[in-house]
């Protein structure tokens, strides 16, 4: 079962998953992180950001990225990566990647794989959910062996990120994503979800049946998920006040 953590707002939600982040790199300074891009994650990057850690040896894996933007658009994901997580943690960004970002699209997802796993494998991935229950781009129908690919995008997906672009006709149709066997095999899953809008997706993810139609529920299957979610976005699941109490009475070893 998921660690749930009930939290009050974004803030506070981004503290704990920064804890969780410091936690790990003092222990291993060049530990492999798996990058989440959205809004979701902004607040754990901006909490990170100000604890003053050495980033220069961590190793950064980007979950997804955008097909058929030209290099360097504003918004493709290695752009908002470079931006709102290299920057402000001040990663050596030769030392994180991003999907897609070498040799040629068809064999791209194989060679990322191969990239983690030269890497010993991502010790702890941060993860937002779309309000179709993709994790990364792993759209409804995605296999729960799936591993880094081309991916179509849904059309919930591409209006729900046309707010960054001028118009929806800019969205890419394409992308090329983790798939949701890799994000099995990173160690440790953090996943964090704020908001009203995203309060069915998160109760169906934790406590509704093992489906690809909604593919977050794969984290069911990992021994170890941290799920972090403001009032709003935990006020549809049934086992709430369980994961309040089991919270409070954490034993000091399973305290950060
Ligand atoms: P958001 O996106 O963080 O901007 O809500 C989450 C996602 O689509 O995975």
């Amino acid at each position: 079962m998921a660690e749930v953590v009930i939290v009050r707002d974004a803030d506070e939600a981004g503290e704990i998953a920064a804890d969780l982040i410091e936690k790990l790199v003092r222990g291993t300074p060049d530990a492999v992180l798996g990058l989440a891009t959205g809004s979701t994650p902004l607040t754990t990057w901006t909490a990170l950001g100000k604890r003053g850690l050495d980033f220069s040896r961590v190793r950064g894996f980007a979950l997804d990225e955008y097909v058929g933007l030209e290099q360097g658009h504003p918004q493709s994901y290695r752009s908002v990566i470079d931006r709102e997580v290299v920057g402000p943690l001040r990663l050596t960004a030769e030392l994180v990647r991003v999907p897609g970002d070498s040799g040629p699209i068809e064999t791209a997802g194989d060679d990322y794989e191969a990239a983690i796993a030269a890497a010993g494998g991502i010790d702890l991935q941060v993860l937002g959910i779309g309000r179709t229950g993709h994790i990364g781009f792993n759209e409804p129908s995605s296999s729960f062996g799936s591993l880094t690919r081309v991916k179509t995008l849904t059309k919930q997906t591409r209006a729900d990120n046309a707010r960054f672009f001028d118009s929806i006709d800019d969205v890419p149709t394409h992308c090329i994503t983790q798939g949701l066997g890799t994000i099995l095999r990173a160690r440790h899953l953090v996943l964090l979800a704020f908001g009203e809008a995203k309060a069915q997706i998160i109760a169906g993810a934790l406590e509704g049946p093992l489906t690809a139609s909604l593919p977050a529920s794969v984290v069911q299957l990992h021994p170890r998920v941290t799920v972090i979610v403001d009032e709003p976005a935990a006020s549809d699941l049934a086992f709430a006040d369980y994961y309040r109490y089991a919270w409070e009475h954490r034993l000091p070893w399973e305290k950060v």
